[in-house]
């Protein structure tokens, strides 16, 4: 059920409705599943839908393509959300994302002129398994659902599973730890499975993305050195926390793990990095521990406001990097600086 018509009139009103579906909620996976549908059969033109892989209890991890139909190739940004499942507001991100992209590609400038360049892969929840356990049964829960030593526990943590640095630093060997880093790299079928897609099309991915919570971080490679971070990495990930906090005035530290976190290996981030994409960040969203996983959903809205701001900060830069010709159509700015200049130019030789 995606929207119960029985309710009051009076609750939409308060909150952002688009399309029927309530961005401004928490979804149960089933209604992931059904937006993801909709989303699609929605916008065909832009959105298709595609499987990535199966998740331990054997369910389908799709991800939206969001692609300009042109003749001209084009590279890639990848995000992912949910890969710990008690994260809630990263889901509720990705959609939001996917909703504002396909809602103002025409008429915002920085989104028309990216889109003409890059295709968006968004992965809405990675840990499906983890983020229906979370609904159900525990809601702190993290890790996957794959159990060990006889089922007396459960779950590697797939943001310690990829293969760089595994299981050296920040990472536990005990299947009981919220931190089990598994027996070897991408042995969880659902890292496995983003690890396997993001290979196979690593030449074209400039920028991989992922959204955890809480923390108002953003994060940089590596978690496991204390080694000065990429300088431009840096750079970026400062303008975006810049965008970020003037929407609502939001802080956000930016930094490599260890000094703005804790270290960390195994992590999906520093993986994408080092087999050569070259932009690779975590987020962590709100807030700083006064509510933690339990996000209300009254912030949801700010949040994913203030992080759309970081995000599309982040995909222009790199955009405008590779692709510094720009735009084919004549922007408004730089008729403006056509404008000016003839004019100048009548009066010099006037
Ligand atoms: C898709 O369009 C239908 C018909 O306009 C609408 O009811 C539905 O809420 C839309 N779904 C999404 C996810 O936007
Ligand atoms: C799992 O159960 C089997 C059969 O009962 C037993 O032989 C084995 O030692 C158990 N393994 C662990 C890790 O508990
Ligand atoms: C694994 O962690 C659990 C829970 O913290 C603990 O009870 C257990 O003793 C640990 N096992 C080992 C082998 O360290
Ligand atoms: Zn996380």
């Amino acid at each position: 059920k995606l929207v119960d018509e029985s309710l009051p009139r009076e609750r939409s009103h308060h909150r952002q409705v688009s399309g029927g579906y309530i961005y401004t909620e928490y979804h149960p996976m089933e209604e992931i599943y059904e937006w993801m549908t909709q989303i699609q059969k929605n916008n065909s033109e832009m959105v298709t839908q595609h499987i990535l892989g199966m998740t331990f209890e054997n369910r389908p991890m799709y991800y939206l393509k969001i692609s300009q139909p042109s003749n001209k190739p084009k590279k890639i940004i990848w995000m992912d959300c949910g890969i710990h499942a008690r994260e809630w507001i990263s889901p509720a991100f990705c959609q939001w994302f996917v909703k504002e992209i396909l809602q103002n590609y025409k008429s915002d400038p920085k989104i028309s002129r990216f889109l003409q360049n890059l295709d968006l892969y968004v992965l809405p929840v990675l840990n499906i398994d983890g983020y229906l356990y979370s609904w159900k049964k525990d809601r702190l829960w993290r890790k996957n659902r794959s159990p060990f030593e006889n089922g007396t526990c459960y779950g590697i943590d797939l943001n310690r599973n990829f293969n760089a640095f595994w299981g050296t630093i920040g990472a536990s060997f005990n299947c009981s730890s919220d931190v089990f880093c598994g027996h070897r790299p991408e042995e969880a079928p659902e890292s496995s499975a983003v690890a396997q897609f993001i290979r196979s099309k690593k030449s074209d991915i400039l920028c991989y993305l992922t959204i955890h919570s809480y923390g108002q971080l953003i994060l940089i490679p590596y978690g496991f050195t204390t080694k000065p971070p990429n300088e431009e990495l840096m750079q970026v990930a400062e303008e975006a926390a810049a965008a970020l906090a003037g929407k609502y005035g939001t802080n956000y530290k930016v930094g490599v793990p260890s000094s703005v976190l804790y270290s960390n290996s195994g992590s999906s981030r520093d993986w994408a990095h080092m087999i050569g994409i070259p932009f690779s960040f975590t987020f962590e969203l709100r807030d700083t521990g006064t509510h933690g996983f339990l996000l209300p959903t009254d912030q949801i809205q700010p949040t994913c406001e203030e992080t759309m701001l970081a995000v599309t900060t982040i995909i222009d830069y790199v955009d405008k990097k590779y692709f510094p010709g720009g735009a084919v159509m004549l922007t408004s700015s730089s008729l403006g600086l056509t404008l000016c200049l003839s004019i100048v130019f009548t009066w010099m030789v006037s």
